[in-house]
């Protein structure tokens, strides 16, 4: 009798379902992700996730999932968005705990999120890029010199993001309205680097920072 485990048959069958099994819960995950997107997140966020000015609800496409997970989390769990200074985030924070219910739908609306095109949405604030290119120096020890992060220092790209928000943002973390939060270790690392800049520097940095989507 032919033993089956040694049937090499039996075996490329065998991974070949594993296989088959793993990419249909990827894309189960995928199609939950978009049924979750098109019914909570589109309405503010954009059909296509690439920001809403009216409703301060930034351009998401593209982020990548370590980075949408985590920040999904921390309005969950509520360190992020709690703020009685920042109404954004509070805005988010609910929504957070309203839409993604079920067990593996932060998952599903994550890898969904991510696998959007990202956007480079339009300018709607001047500044000084080159002198935004001295101030960011700092900046690209962790965001890198082309903007597109560093997943190791839970740095995020922040190139295709709106100038509107990055402004936001960057004025969050300096009046202690995100990162703050004793559990929120990566928010305080970028609050250090936030701080110490003015409203002069953070517009010229914010211009710099587009001008990085222009090259390759
Ligand atoms: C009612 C409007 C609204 C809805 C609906 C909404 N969001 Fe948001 N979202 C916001 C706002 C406003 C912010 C900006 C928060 C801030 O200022 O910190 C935000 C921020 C975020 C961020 C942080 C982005 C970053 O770069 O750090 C993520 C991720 C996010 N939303 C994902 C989602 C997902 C996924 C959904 C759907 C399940 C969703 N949002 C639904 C308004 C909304
Ligand atoms: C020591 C590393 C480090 C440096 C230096 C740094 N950042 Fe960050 N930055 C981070 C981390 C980590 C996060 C994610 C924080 C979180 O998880 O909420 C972040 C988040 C941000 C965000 C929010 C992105 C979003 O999607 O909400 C902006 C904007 C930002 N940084 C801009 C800057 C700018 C501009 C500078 C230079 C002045 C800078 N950062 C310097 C580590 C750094």
């Amino acid at each position: 009798m032919i033993s089956l485990r040694r049937n090499p048959a039996y075996l490329v069958a065998l991974s070949v379902s594993v296989l088959t099994a793993c990419q249909e819960s990827q894309v189960s995950d995928i199609a939950r992700g978009e049924e979750l997107f098109d019914m909570w997140c589109s309405a503010c966020h954009g059909t296509e996730g690439q920001g809403k000015l009216e409703t301060g609800a930034p351009a998401i496409a593209g982020l990548p999932g370590w980075y949408l997970e985590a920040q999904l989390s921390g309005f969950q769990s509520g360190f992020r968005g709690k703020h009685q200074e920042d109404p954004t985030g509070q805005t988010m924070q609910r929504m957070s705990l309203v839409a993604l219910v079920e067990e593996g739908d932060l998952t599903s609306v994550a890898k969904y999120v991510a696998s959007l095109e990202p956007r480079s949405p339009e300018l709607t604030i001047g500044g000084d890029p080159i002198l935004g290119a001295d101030a960011y120096g700092v900046c690209a020890n962790c965001h890198g010199v082309d903007g597109k992060g560093n997943e190791e220092l839970r740095a995020p790209p922040i190139v295709q993001l709106n100038d509107w928000y990055l402004i936001q943002e960057l004025e969050n973390f300096r009046i202690g309205a995100r990162g703050v939060h004793p559990e929120d270790v990566w928010g305080a690392m970028m609050r250090g680097n936030a701080v110490a800049l003015d409203d002069e520097t953070v517009k010229n940095v914010v211009a710099y920072i587009q001008t990085l989507r222009a090259e390759p």
